[in-house]
């Protein structure tokens, strides 16, 4: 596991995958002479120019310049790491991915002894088990079988303060590795003691199937009731999910995963035969978690406690989930009644039960408008306004297409609004007032709108074509314009400047934190570019940000304009001449 995998082996998996098939399990492709043809995954469109060549075993979009082989693509589209990449790509054809040996190869992975010795850990762990009556019989009371354990590889950590100590940490470097796992901790006193004493031990697995971490619970009553491994450099709560890996080796295909709450949720469901159980650890659903889980199914359910906090936790799942929506892809939100969870429903009523539970739940656009309409009353023109207000942020969350569009068709006809005025509201709130739209409003949706968004124009077309922003002389006072937006743009221009060959998805990742709407790039990127002549990128941004620039003069000069009457200073008056005359002015 620890060495660099051979080149040879990497260009024989490519040779030997069948590139059409690893795409068109992803995206429809339509057969078009020896190539086979596609809307781009990677940029909007509404004309295919996404191609992919058998022959060649290569991708390549004609509208954006994406390309690559199979690898390039898992990476892209499933957004993987090259080595994940490889991986996913010998899984499917059934190959391991050979490791040369540290002797052959460059230096071996720092991370690889951790992975080891966790696993170890987890092994000592399960055969401890077998040794404490009083874990296996807590166990037994909580319904777990024998052969779930073992597939979980469920086990105990003994009491004492050196179980995992005496057997890892004879020497400094034992001792230092133990660390690093999160597995043993140091006090003030510099004095090192095992973490995870008298519980049972729950051993997380990552999507490889590498040991990374633990929880562990009281038996019975005590504090606290769940102990979870610390961030390590192999483990990160963020990112990990509990049962994914075990529910992956059952099934590959999953027709959908469950989102639960605990790890005895998603053990005492797979006691019930629901093997499709996965949960966080301990901590909320973050975008990493989503994207792990669309990669493996196009289905989830969350699962909540019917209580407040199960409720806002679903609530932020929600918004979490918005962005990753998009044709095919399906979320479902299963609201408990109160006081139960998975573990114990499925215990108290059954398989049948629960698995009927799950088909009666709730799609997540009813979710959302249910939880919306709560909010307002929609009786009112100002209840109407207000949901508008609400909805806004959500659906503009959404990338743009199907799903959106048939989002917004439900909202408008629960709201009793025709679409076009539901689109106008959620366009704009003070219709006329704020002539400049954000870059984060819904394009081109409102008719009737002036300003053709010029600054929202050149944001897409520097993440479309980052090359187009090589060598670009900005116009003068660009640089220097407040407007929103325009600082997000200025970054865009520089980083895409800097790294003309970055992939547009990259270009909008690097910069999703910007403080000036950097949330919202990613939704542009799902957006089509309305470009005549595509074969000139540049000739185009430069255009659009000269069209910026004479947007912002001629709204100086109607502002000055219009308070002549009321008097201009000097400065304001040789500004004004200056505008007229067509001068640059700052
Ligand atoms: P059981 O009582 O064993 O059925 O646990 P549960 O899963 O029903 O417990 P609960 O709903 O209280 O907790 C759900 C999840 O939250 C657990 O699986 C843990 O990941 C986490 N958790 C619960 N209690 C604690 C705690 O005391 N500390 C930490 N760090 N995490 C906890
Ligand atoms: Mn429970």
């Amino acid at each position: 596991m620890a060495g660099r995998i051979p080149q040879d082996f990497i260009n024989d998996l490519i040779d030997r995958s069948d590139i059409v098939e690893i795409v068109s399990s992803r995206i429809q492709l339509k057969k078009a002479g020896r190539e086979y043809k596609a809307c781009c995954p990677f940029h909007g469109e509404k004309t295919p120019s996404f191609t992919v060549s058998p022959d060649k075993g290569f991708y390549h979009c004609f509208g954006c310049g994406a390309h690559g082989t199979a690898v390039g693509f898992l990476m892209e589209h499933d957004q993987l790491e090259f080595v994940e990449a490889v991986e996913e790509l010998a899984s499917l054809n059934g190959v391991d991915v050979p490791r040369e040996t540290s002797a052959s190869a460059g230096p071996v992975s720092p991370t690889a002894p951790l992975y080891e010795l966790l696993d170890k850990a987890a092994k000592l762990f399960r055969d401890q088990l077998r040794d404490n009556p009083a874990a296996v019989d807590y166990l037994k009371k909580r319904g777990l079988d024998g052969e779930t354990a073992a597939r979980f590889l469920i086990g105990y950590a003994p009491a004492g303060w050196d179980f995992l100590l005496k057997r890892f940490g004879a020497d400094d470097a034992g001792r230092d590795r133990l660390l690093k796992t999160g597995l043993v901790l140091r006090n003030e006193d510099g004095k090192v003691y095992d973490r995870f004493r008298e519980r049972i031990m729950f051993p997380i697995r990552d999507s490889r199937g590498r040991m990374v971490g633990f929880g562990g619970r009281v038996l019975g009553q005590g504090e606290p009731k769940y102990l979870n491994s610390p961030e390590t450099p192999v483990f990160h709560k963020g990112r990990e999910l509990y049962g994914l890996y075990e529910a992956r080796k059952i099934n590959r295909k999953l027709d959908n995963l469950i989102v639960v709450e605990g790890y005895m949720d998603v053990v005492a469901l797979a006691c019930h035969d629901i093997n499709n159980a996965v949960a966080t650890l301990g901590t909320a659903t973050t975008p990493e978690h989503l994207q792990r889980l669309f990669r493996a199914t196009n289905e989830i359910i969350f699962c909540f406690d019917g209580d407040r906090a199960g409720r806002d936790a679903a609530w932020r799942a929600l918004q979490v989930t918005l962005p990753e929506l998009r044709e095919g892809r399906q979320v479902r939100f299963l609201f408990l009644p109160d006081g139960q969870d998975p573990d114990s429903l499925v215990r108290d009523q059954g398989a049948a039960e629960f698995r009927r539970q799950l088909d009666n739940s709730m799609p997540l656009s009813e979710y959302l408008l249910d939880h919306l309409k709560a909010a307002t009353d929609l009786s009112s023109m100002d209840g109407q306004a207000r949901l508008a207000e609400l909805a806004r942020p959500l659906v503009n969350r959404i990338p743009e297409g199907i799903y959106r569009e048939l989002l917004l068709d439900r909202l408008a006809q629960e709201v009793g609004l025709a679409p076009r005025r539901l689109g106008q509201l959620l366009e704009d709130p003070d219709a006329g007032e704020t002539p400049q739209a954000g870059i984060g409003t819904m394009p081109d949706r409102a008719a009737g709108r002036s300003r053709p968004g010029h600054l929202r124009q050149a944001i897409k077309l520097v993440l479309h074509k980052p090359s187009a922003a090589t060598g670009l002389a900005l116009p003068e006072g660009l640089t220097t314009l407040r407007k929103p937006g325009i600082t997000l743009l200025l970054a865009l221009l520089e980083t895409a400047a800097a790294k003309p060959d970055i992939k547009a998805a990259r270009l909008a990742d690097t910069l999703r934190d910007h403080p000036d709407g950097g949330q919202h790039l990613e939704t542009l990127l799902m957006q089509d570019i309305p470009l005549g002549d595509a074969s000139d990128w540049a000739a185009q941004l430069r255009a659009t940000l000269e069209a910026i620039m004479h947007e912002e003069r001629e709204q100086r000069i109607n502002d000055l304009t219009s308070k002549a009457n009321a008097g201009l200073s000097d400065a304001e008056k040789r500004e004004l001449q200056a505008l007229l005359s067509g001068q640059h002015s700052t």
